[in-house]
C-alpha cells in the first residue's frame, strides 16, 4: 500500500482469566510495541490499542476454580495484566476492556448489522449438554482429544497445543469440564456467520494479495483451513456470561466470544478518541488507515480469516498484516499454565524489576532477551542461562561496554565535554564507522517494517560492536602516551564514538526504551533527539557540550540468581516431579500417555506405600498451585507438600484417607520440606480423585 495516512496497531485482547506469562509477551505485545515505538519515532499517526477479553467460557470457569464470581475474577486480572504491561514498558495507547458499556453497544450493533443485511444464518442442531449441570457446553465447557493432534484436552473451540478452531462436535470422547460425564445432546437454535460464502474472497485476499507480505506460518494456517472447507461458524452461544444477543427470539443466548473479542479493537479505538477528542472513524473505515494485529499462533484463524470475513461485510478496513509469532517454549518444555510450568510476566516483575538491583534496567534485559529469541518463524527455547548469557555478553560486553568506554574516556581524555572534529586527520576507518551507522539505520528500517525484530535488533547490536572495534583499533589511551600532537586524533575518535552513542540511543529506543532514556541523560538531551530521522547524522550533539559522568546501563546476571528461577520453575510445576501421583483412567480409545515400561516385582516392593489420614491442609503462600498437609500415618505425622490447590480447598480434605508414598526422598518446595506423596486418580475432565481404602482404616495399613 503507499503511505499510508495513520496506523492502527492491536495486540491480541488477553483473557482476563489469570496471569499471562513471557510466551504471550513474547508472541504479541512486545513485537506490537517496538512497531509502535518505531512508527511513533517515525512521526506516523499511530494509535495502539489494546485490553482484557472478559467474555467466554474462560471467565466463569476460572471462578469457579477461585470460588468467586465472574465479575470478581475479571476486576482482579484486568488491573493485574494492566499493570504488569506498563511496568514492562509496553505503551498501549489505550488498555481497555470488553465489560464496557461501549464494547456491549459496539457488539449489538453489529451483530445488528449483520443479522439486517441478512449476512448470517440461523439453524437448530443438536449439541452437547450437561445433564447434571444443567447446561449446554459449549467452547471450555466442553474438552476432549483433539481431530487435528492427538491433544487429549484439547477445548470445544480451539485445540490450545496445535493452535486448530475446533467445534464440540469434532472433538474425541468429549466430557463436560463441569461435571465429568459424558454430555448428551439436546436440540438449540444459533445465528452463524457462513464463511462458505466467503471462501472465492478469502483465496483471493489472503492465498494471492498477500502471498508475498504475510508470514509462512500465517499462510500455511489459511490455507489448510480453507483448503479443508470453510463452514458456517456459529457467532452465538447458550451461556450466561457475554454479550446479549439483540434478538427477541435470542432470549439467553449470549455472542460467541470470538465474535465479540475483536470488535473489541473498535470498542477501544473509540474510548480512545473519546478521550483525544478525535473522530475514530477514519481508524476503521478510511482505506489510508493501516490496521495491523499482532498475534500469538493460536490466534491465527480468527484473525485473517473470521474477523476480516465480519469486517468486510459490515464495511470496515482489512488489516493489511497479522504478523503471527509461533510459541515459546520454557527451559525444554512447553509453556502451560494448567502444569505450572511458565514464567509469569508478575514473577519476572516480582523477583528481577522489583528488587534493589533491578529496575528499569531489567526490564530491557527481558525485552532484549525476548526478541533475540523471538518466535518468528519457528518455536523457539527460552532458558534461563540463556538470559544470562544474552545480558552478560552481549547487553553489558557489547552495547554497555560500548557506552561505559565512551564516556570514561571523553571525560579523561577530552575533558568531559564533545571534543571539535578535526576534518584533515579523518582516516579511513572514520568514514567506515559514519557509513556503518548510516547503513544500519536503513537495514533496522527495512526490518522493522517488514517486521523482523528479531534481525532488526541483532543490527543494533552489530553496531555497537563496531563501536567497539573502531575504539580498539583507535586505541585513543594509548595515544594519549604521545602528548598533544595526537590530541586531534584522540578528538576524532572521541567525536565519532559519542555521535554513535546518540545513533544508538536513537536506533535502541523501540527495543530498549529505558535504557535510550537513560543514555538521553548521560548525554542531557530532550526526547527529541529521538526523532527516527535524527538516526545517520553524526551532528547530533554538538562540539563542546560537556555531558554527565559515565553510569553503566546494565548490571550482570548473577549465576545464583539464575539458579534460583530453574529451582523454583521444577519445585512449583506439577507433575513433571512427584507432588502427586496420577493414576491414569482408562481411556481405551485414546490412552492419555503411553504406557511405561515392564517393571520387576521388586522394582514395586521398593515402594513403601501407607493409609493415612489428612489432620491439616494449607495453602502454600505464593503457590497457587501447593498445598501443604499434615498426615498421620499412625506412628507418625507427616508433612507433605501436594500440588492439589485448585482442585481441592483446605478444608474440604480434612480429614479425608488417602495412599502415601512413605519413603520417597524429601524434597522442598517453596522452603517447605515435603516427606513423600499422595496418590491421585485424574479423570478424562483433568479432575483429581482421591486413591483411598473403601472405608476408613487404621492408619498406617499398609498397601501392596
Ligand atoms: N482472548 C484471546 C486469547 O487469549 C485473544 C482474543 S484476541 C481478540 O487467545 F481479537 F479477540 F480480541
Ligand atoms: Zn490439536
Amino acid at each position: 500500500m503507499q503511505e499510508p495516512k495513520r496506523y492502527l496497531i492491536t495486540a491480541a485482547l488477553p483473557y482476563a482469566n489469570g496471569l499471562k506469562h513471557i510466551g504471550h509477551l513474547a508472541g504479541a505485545y512486545l513485537p506490537a510495541d517496538i512497531y509502535v515505538r518505531y512508527l511513533r519515532a517515525k512521526k506516523r499517526d499511530v494509535v495502539f490499542v489494546c485490553g482484557s477479553d472478559e467474555h467466554g467460557t474462560a471467565i466463569p470457569i476460572q471462578a469457579m476454580k477461585e470460588g468467586t464470581t465472574p465479575q470478581a475474577i475479571i476486576d482482579k486480572y484486568h488491573e493485574i495484566i494492566k499493570q504488569n504491561f506498563a511496568d514492562l514498558s509496553i505503551s498501549f495507547d489505550i488498555y481497555d476492556r470488553t465489560s464496557a458499556a461501549i464494547h456491549h453497544e459496539t457488539s449489538r450493533e453489529f451483530f445488528t448489522a449483520l443479522e439486517q443485511a441478512g449476512e448470517l444464518e440461523t439453524k437448530e442442531t443438536d449439541q452437547y449438554f450437561d445433564e447434571q449441570a444443567g447446561s449446554f457446553l459449549a467452547d471450555r465447557y466442553i474438552k476432549g482429544t483433539c481431530p487435528n493432534c492427538g491433544f487429549t484436552s484439547a477445548y470445544g473451540d480451539q485445540c490450545e497445543k496445535c493452535g486448530t478452531a475446533l467445534s464440540p462436535d469434532e472433538l474425541i470422547n468429549p466430557v463436560s469440564t463441569l461435571s465429568g460425564a459424558a454430555p448428551i445432546k439436546k436440540k438449540t437454535t444459533h445465528w452463524y456467520l457462513p464463511l462458505n460464502r466467503h471462501e472465492a474472497f478469502l483465496r483471493q485476499w489472503i492465498l494471492e494479495e498477500h502471498k508475498e507480505d504475510w508470514r509462512a506460518n500465517v499462510l500455511g494456517q489459511c490455507k489448510s483451513w480453507i483448503d479443508g472447507g470453510l463452514q458456517p461458524r456459529a457467532v452465538t452461544r447458550d451461556l450466561d456470561w457475554g454479550i446479549e444477543v439483540p434478538l427477541p427470539e435470542a432470549k439467553g443466548k449470549v455472542l460467541y466470544v470470538w465474535f465479540d473479542a475483536p470488535i473489541g479493537y473498535i470498542s477501544a479505538t473509540r474510548t480512545w478518541a473519546a478521550q483525544q477528542q478525535k473522530d475514530w472513524k477514519p481508524y476503521w473505515y478510511s482505506k489510508d488507515t493501516k490496521l495491523v494485529h499482532f498475534i500469538g499462533k493460536d490466534n491465527i484463524v480468527f484473525h485473517a480469516i473470521i474477523f476480516p470475513v465480519m469486517l468486510k461485510l459490515h464495511g470496515n478496513i482489512l488489516p493489511d498484516n497479522v504478523p503471527s509469532n509461533e510459541f515459546l517454549n520454557l527451559e525444554g518444555d512447553k509453556m502451560s499454565t494448567s502444569r505450572n510450568w511458565k514464567l509469569d510476566m508478575q514473577d519476572y516483575i516480582d523477583d528481577f524489576v522489583k528488587k534493589e538491583n533491578g529496575g528499569p534496567q531489567l526490564v530491557d534485559a527481558l525485552r532484549y532477551y525476548l526478541t533475540l529469541i523471538a518466535p518468528e518463524t519457528k518455536d523457539s527455547e527460552f532458558t534461563w542461562k540463556g538470559f544470562q548469557d544474552a545480558v552478560n555478553s552481549e547487553l553489558v560486553a557489547i552495547f554497555g561496554n560500548f557506552v561505559n568506554r565512551t564516556f570514561v574516556l571523553m571525560h579523561k581524555l577530552t575533558g568531559g565535554k564533545v571534543p571539535p572534529l578535526h576534518a584533515e586527520f579523518l582516516d579511513q576507518k572514520d568514514h567506515d564507522l559514519a557509513a556503518a551507522i548510516l547503513e544500519t539505520k536503513e537495514k533496522m528500517q527495512t526490518l522493522l517494517e517488514g517486521y523482523k525484530f528479531r534481525e532488526a535488533q541483532f543490527e543494533l547490536v552489530d553496531l555497537a560492536r563496531k563501536g567497539n572495534r573502531y575504539m580498539q583499533e583507535k586505541e585513543p589511551w594509548i595515544k594519549a602516551k604521545a602528548g598533544s600532537s595526537a590530541q586531534p586524533a584522540i578528538d576524532n575518535c572521541l567525536h565519532y564514538c559519542l555521535q554513535l552513542c546518540a545513533n544508538l540511543a536513537i536506533l535502541a529506543h523501540p527495543f530498549l526504551p529505558n535504557t535510550s532514556k537513560k543514555m538521553l541523560h548521560l548525554m542531557k538531551v530532550v526526547d527529541k533527539l529521538l526523532d527516527w530521522e535524527n538516526a545517520g547524522s553524526l551532528k547530533l550533539l554538538s562540539v563542546g557540550y560537556s555531558l554527565r559522568a559515565p553510569e553503566l546501563l546494565f548490571r550482570k546476571i548473577e549465576d545464583m540468581e539464575i539458579q534460583e528461577q530453574v529451582d523454583k520453575l521444577k519445585n512449583n510445576s506439577l507433575p513433571a516431579q512427584p507432588t502427586t501421583a496420577t493414576v491414569e483412567a482408562t481411556t481405551p480409545a485414546v490412552p492419555e500417555k503411553p504406557a511405561k515400561a515392564i517393571i520387576q516385582f521388586d522394582d514395586f516392593a521398593k515402594i513403601d506405600l501407607k493409609v493415612g489420614t489428612i489432620r491439616t491442609a494449607e495453602k502454600v503462600e505464593k503457590a497457587d498451585k501447593l498445598l501443604k498437609l499434615s498426615i498421620d500415618l499412625g506412628t507418625e505425622t507427616r508433612t507433605i507438600v501436594s500440588g492439589i490447590a485448585l482442585h481441592f480447598k483446605p478444608e474440604e480434605i480434612i480429614g479425608k484417607q488417602v495412599v502415601v508414598v512413605a519413603n520417597l526422598a524429601p524434597r522442598k518446595m517453596r522452603g517447605i520440606e515435603s516427606n513423600g506423596m499422595i496418590l491421585m486418580a485424574e479423570d478424562q475432565s483433568g479432575k483429581l480423585h482421591f486413591v483411598q481404602p473403601e472405608s476408613m482404616i487404621q492408619e498406617g495399613a499398609g498397601v501392596s
